[in-house]
C-alpha cells in the first residue's frame, strides 16, 4: 500500500476500503506513514467525510492498535457514560456511584481537562490522596469492592487515537464529525464496558455548538457502537448556560457531595438520574433500584465514599480552597436571561482551574459559584457570581471574559435549550 494512494482516494470523494483504513492506522501508529500525510489524510477525511462502512472499520483499526480490556470476571453487567465535555459538568462524580448502587458496575476511564471545559480527573484529584493511575488488577479490585471505578487510560489504550489525535489539534482536523466519532468511541469500546450511553452537549460551551451538529455526531457515535455490538444510547443535553451552580476542580467536587447527600441544584439531580436509568436499561438491569432511591436513601454516597478511599482518597477531607475570592454583583435589576457556559467557562479556565497546555498544574481551588440561574429574578447589588483564585491577578482577565456572557433585562425569559432535548439510539 501506498500512503499516496490513500490520500488521494479521499480527496477525492471515493470510500476507502477496510485494507486501506487498517493500512493506514496501523502504519501511522507504527511510524511508516509521516506526519505530513496523516495530516492530509485527515483534512481529506474533514473535507469529505466517511461513510458509516468507513467510520465503522476506522474506530475498529484504531482499538486493534492497543489493548482492550474485559470485564467479564466481574458478576455484575458493566455500563458507562461518556460525556462529550461542558461547562460545569461533574455529572460523572455522583452518577458513577448512584449506577454501582442499582447494581451495575462502572468501568470508567476519564481525562483531564484542556481548555475551557473540565476534566473528571482534575476534580476528582483535589480530593486529597485520590489517585487516577491504576493498574488492570487494581481497577478490577476497586469494582469487586464497590461497584465504579473512574480513573486514567493506561498507555496502551487506543495508541493509534492518542497520536491521530495530538496531530489533529495541531492541524486544524480536530472538527471532523467522523474523526471525533470514532475517537470517542475507539476507547469506550476498548475499555471493555457492555453498555454505554452518550452525553451529547449543545450549545455555546460545547464542542458542538448547533443541534443539527450534535445530533449527526450522536447519530455516528450510536451507529459505531451498534456496528461494535455494544449495546449504545446517547442523549443531546444543553450546555448553553453551566451545569449546576459550581464551575472548577474542588468546588465541584462539594456540589457533587450535596447531590449525593440528598440536595445540590435540580439539573444535575435530574440529568444523574435519567442518565442513570438509561445505563441500567442499556446493561438489561430493568428491574433495578431506581436511581433517584439510590441518592434518597444513602446508598448512593455509601458507595461514593468507598471508592474514593479505594483510591487512596479521604471522602471526609476537607477539599482545597483558593486563597482569594472576589464577588461579581448583578449590575441592574430585572431578569437573568443569560449566563452563557462558554464564558463562565473561559472565566474558571483564567482562574487557574483549567490548564492551557498538557503539561500544566490546575489549581484545585479556582472556579466559579454562580449564585443565579437564567430565569431568576435579580436585585441590583445582589450577589451572582464569587469567582476563587489563588492569586488576584487572575481576577480580571477571568472578568473580561464573563463581559457580555451576562444579560440581565426588566422583563423576558431566557431562550434555552430544556436539560434533555433528545433522545437518539
Ligand atoms: N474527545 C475525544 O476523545 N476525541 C475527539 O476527537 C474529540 C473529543
Amino acid at each position: 500500500m501506498d500512503a499516496i494512494d490513500v490520500i488521494r482516494a479521499k480527496r477525492d470523494g471515493g470510500e476507502l476500503t477496510p485494507e486501506q483504513i487498517d493500512w493506514a492506522v496501523q502504519a501511522y501508529t507504527g511510524g511508516e506513514i509521516a506526519e505530513e500525510q496523516m495530516s492530509s489524510l485527515a483534512m481529506a477525511i474533514l473535507l469529505n467525510g466517511m461513510t458509516r462502512p468507513e467510520v465503522s472499520r476506522w474506530t475498529q483499526a484504531m482499538i486493534d492498535s492497543g489493548e482492550r480490556m474485559d470485564w467479564s470476571a466481574l458478576e455484575r453487567p458493566t455500563t458507562d457514560k461518556h460525556s462529550t465535555g461542558g461547562v460545569g459538568d461533574k455529572i460523572t462524580l455522583p452518577l458513577a456511584p448512584t449506577v454501582a448502587a442499582c447494581g451495575a458496575a462502572v468501568p470508567q476511564l476519564s481525562g483531564r481537562g484542556l481548555g475551557h471545559t473540565g476534566g473528571t480527573l482534575d476534580k476528582l484529584e483535589s480530593i486529597p490522596g485520590w489517585r487516577a493511575s491504576l493498574s488492570t488488577a487494581e481497577m478490577l479490585d476497586v469494582l469487586r469492592e464497590t461497584g465504579a471505578v473512574v480513573c486514567a487510560a493506561g498507555g496502551n489504550l487506543a495508541p493509534a487515537d492518542r497520536k491521530l489525535y495530538a496531530l489533529r489539534d495541531v492541524t486544524g482536523t480536530v472538527e471532523s464529525i467522523p474523526l471525533i466519532a470514532s475517537s470517542i468511541m475507539s476507547k469506550k469500546i476498548a475499555e471493555g464496558t457492555g453498555a454505554l450511553v452518550l452525553d451529547v452537549k449543545v450549545g455555546n460551551g460545547a464542542f458542538m455548538k448547533t443541534l443539527p451538529d450534535a445530533r449527526e455526531l450522536a447519530e455516528t457515535m450510536v451507529a459505531i457502537g451498534t456496528d461494535h455490538g455494544l449495546r449504545t444510547v446517547a442523549l443531546l443535553t444543553a450546555m448553553d448556560r453551566p451545569l449546576g451552580n459550581a464551575v472548577g476542580n474542588a468546588v465541584e467536587v462539594a456540589e457533587s457531595i450535596e447531590v449525593l447527600s440528598g440536595g445540590g441544584p435540580s439539573d444535575i439531580i435530574e440529568l444523574t438520574i435519567a442518565l442513570a436509568r438509561e445505563m441500567l436499561t442499556a446493561a438489561g438491569l430493568t428491574a433495578a433500584k431506581d436511581p433517584a432511591d439510590a441518592l434518597r436513601d444513602g446508598s448512593a454516597m455509601d458507595v461514593w465514599q468507598r471508592m474514593i478511599s479505594a483510591q487512596g482518597g479521604d471522602p471526609r477531607a476537607p477539599l482545597p480552597v483558593a486563597r482569594e475570592s472576589y464577588e461579581l454583583t448583578a449590575p441592574a435589576s430585572g431578569i437573568l436571561t443569560r449566563l452563557d457556559a462558554f464564558g463562565v467557562g473561559v472565566a474558571a479556565w483564567r482562574l487557574g482551574a483549567g490548564r492551557a497546555r498538557k503539561e500544566d498544574p490546575v489549581s484545585f481551588g479556582a472556579g466559579v459559584i454562580c449564585h443565579a440561574r437564567p430565569g431568576d429574578k435579580l436585585v441590583a447589588g445582589q450577589p451572582l457570581l464569587s469567582l476563587y483564585a489563588d492569586d488576584m491577578s487572575r481576577f480580571p482577565r477571568a472578568l473580561e471574559a464573563l463581559e457580555g456572557a451576562i444579560e440581565i433585562v426588566e422583563d423576558g425569559t431566557p431562550d434555552l435549550h430544556p436539560l434533555i432535548i433528545d433522545r437518539i439510539s
